[in-house]
């Protein structure tokens, strides 16, 4: 399983036992959907520090899930997904209440049922702006005023479904950005093809 570093940094190797995760729920209520593993071990990308570049961790489960298909991962041949403009799309059970940039804090709402968001990609030249920090091979830059994700929504995919195909692939990881939905600020993913 995929996820971002952020998310199981503060896990020590002895907690590793106490995790377990759930493929397969849409509801975050409901105990009877999905398929619960527990947690083997955790490999956090060798080169994370805690400033968000190499945001990414993969998840080693207790058992293979088999009911369902996990998702193709983009590779660097799929940068025409990556294009500026074109539509992503993001999903999580993160706040659903815009947070202005400054402060980067605000009301909190965690939804029961998964969201979905469409997110146009902006370019690293315009995403540069209002990020310094962004690294363009690292991450990738999504959102408009009103359209992003959110607290909460971290490691969880960015993906696109391949135009006229039933087959979909993952392109980002939600990792950070300042506020949410504001203008200016879309969010930063951790860029699967590299
Ligand atoms: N770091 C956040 C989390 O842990 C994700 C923030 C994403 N922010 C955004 N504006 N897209 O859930």
């Amino acid at each position: 399983m995929l996820t971002a570093a952020h998310c199981v940094q503060d896990i020590r190797p002895d907690m590793v036992g106490d995790v377990s995760v759930i493929v397969g729920r849409t509801v975050l209520s409901d105990d009877s959907q999905g398929y619960a593993r527990d947690v083997r071990q955790i490999y956090v990308h060798p080169k994370y520090k805690d400033d968000y570049a190499y945001d990414a961790a993969v998840l080693i489960l207790s058992s293979p899930v088999t009911e369902v298909a996990p998702i193709q991962l983009a590779t660097p041949g799929t940068d025409a997904l990556e294009r500026p403009g074109r539509l992503l799309t993001g999903i999580g059970w993160g706040n659903t209440v815009q947070q202005d940039p400054f402060p980067n804090e605000g009301v909190w709402n965690g939804p029961d049922q998964l969201q979905e968001v469409q997110v146009p990609v902006v370019s690293a030249a315009e995403c540069s702006i209002s990020y310094d920090d962004l690294d363009p091979a690292l991450d990738l830059c999504a959102g408009k005023t009103g359209k992003d994700t959110c607290q909460g929504d971290s490691g969880g995919p960015l993906f696109v479904k391949v135009p006229r195909q039933e087959s979909y692939v993952q392109v980002g990881l939600v990792s950070r950005g300042i506020g949410c939905a504001a203008t200016g600020y879309p969010g930063v993913y951790t860029r699967v093809a590299n």
